[in-house]
């Protein structure tokens, strides 16, 4: 058997399907737990061209990889992001291709992202409040993300989600205007604990911790919440309301541990193949494809090669100083 026939698999015997691909580092939105208001960014000649991104792509779904969400920073930023879309979406093998996004840009994008050949689109939603959303986003307008979700709905695609950090003190107080506002528009929404990723000044993650529990005991006191064993094959834990077709789910990195799950791996804009979010285990890919453009057989091999570095687990410790020095959106998110 070649390598290539043989799925992708770590020390620990779990298997490598899905892949997050970080198309950019940059971002038109500056949320509060993910960049630092001044960030630096990556300069052009640091980062993956499209072609090579594609060519990574292709290795990965050559290897039995069945879903690849593309994520950023915001990856509706990337110029020609369309081209991109479209050249793995033809990928044979391939099942399922995401996309996370702001939605600041989804008014204009959802058709053509649908048409392309994207399945399934994650939005980023945090307030319901516009002064509110402003803050949280630094620089975001809330009319424009809901006009962003509203063209994704008539875009006709089938799984939209939108995605909540929960804060206290910030916008806890509004879990269930966004439980509500996701059950009017028929979408899924998932609430995540905030995760210490890159060193932020701006507030303090242990005091703002929210703890996923806390929130759906908050939500089942309104909706009766039954627990769900469906996996859109990432870290969220679903509930279901009798009277809503709205799936609840809950990203907890902090309370409920879910890397013995775990089926990922994450590619950053600069090419380094991240095995878990919460460390810093990596191999570069963007030497291979820099000195060997084209060449598929070096690229799977250094894949295959890199899910013996794939660690057990993340540890995350809200009361020290980030161990994970990267942010969110040079991460993948
Ligand atoms: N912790 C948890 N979620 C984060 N995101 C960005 N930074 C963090 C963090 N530090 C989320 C965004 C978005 C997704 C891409 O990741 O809100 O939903
Ligand atoms: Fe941009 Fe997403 Fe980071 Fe917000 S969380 S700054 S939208 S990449």
């Amino acid at each position: 058997m070649t390598s290539s026939t043989l799925p992708l698999q770590d020390r620990f015997g779990r298997k490598v399907d899905y892949l997050r691909l970080s198309v950019t580092d940059r971002c038109d939105f500056r949320c509060v737990y993910c960049m630092a208001e001044d960030m630096q960014f990556l300069p052009r000649s640091e980062i993956l061209s499209l072609e090579q991104l594609y060519e990574i792509a292709r290795a990965f779904v050559a290897l039995g990889v069945k879903k690849i969400r593309l994520t950023g920073g915001e990856p509706l930023v990337r110029n020609n992001i369309l081209q991109l879309v479209e050249n793995i979406a033809r990928l044979d093998g391939l099942e399922q291709l995401h996309l996370t996004t702001n939605g600041a840009r989804l008014d204009r994008f959802a058709k053509p992202l649908r048409a392309a050949g994207v399945t399934g689109i994650n939005i980023s939603l945090d307030s319901l409040q516009p002064a509110r959303f402003r803050e949280l986003t630094r620089v975001g307008d809330l009319g424009k993300v809901i006009g962003g979700i509203d063209a994704a709905r008539d875009a006709g695609f089938k799984r939209l989600k939108l995605n909540a950090v929960v804060m206290k003190g910030r916008n806890d107080d509004e879990v269930l205007d966004l439980v509500d506002f996701a059950r009017e528009r028929q979408v899924d929404i998932s609430f995540i604990e905030e995760m210490p990723l890159g060193q932020i000044d701006e507030h303090s993650r242990a005091l703002s911790f929210c703890s996923s529990d806390e929130l759906r005991q908050q939500i089942g006191q309104h909706y009766p919440l039954t627990a769900s064993d469906e996996s859109t094959g990432g870290p969220s834990r679903y509930y279901r309301m009798a009277d809503s077709d709205t799936r609840i789910g809950f990203i907890s990195p902090h309370s409920h541990n879910f890397c013995h799950l775990c089926n990922r791996v994450r590619l950053t804009v600069e090419g380094r193949l991240l095995l878990c979010l919460g460390n810093e285990h990596s191999a570069d890919l963007k030497e291979i494809v820099d000195r060997f453009p084209g060449n598929q057989e070096k690229l799977q091999q250094a894949i295959v090669a890199a899910m013996d570095l794939k660690p057990e687990r993340h540890h995350f410790d809200l009361n020290d100083a980030p161990q994970i020095v990267r942010f969110m959106n040079m991460t993948g998110g």
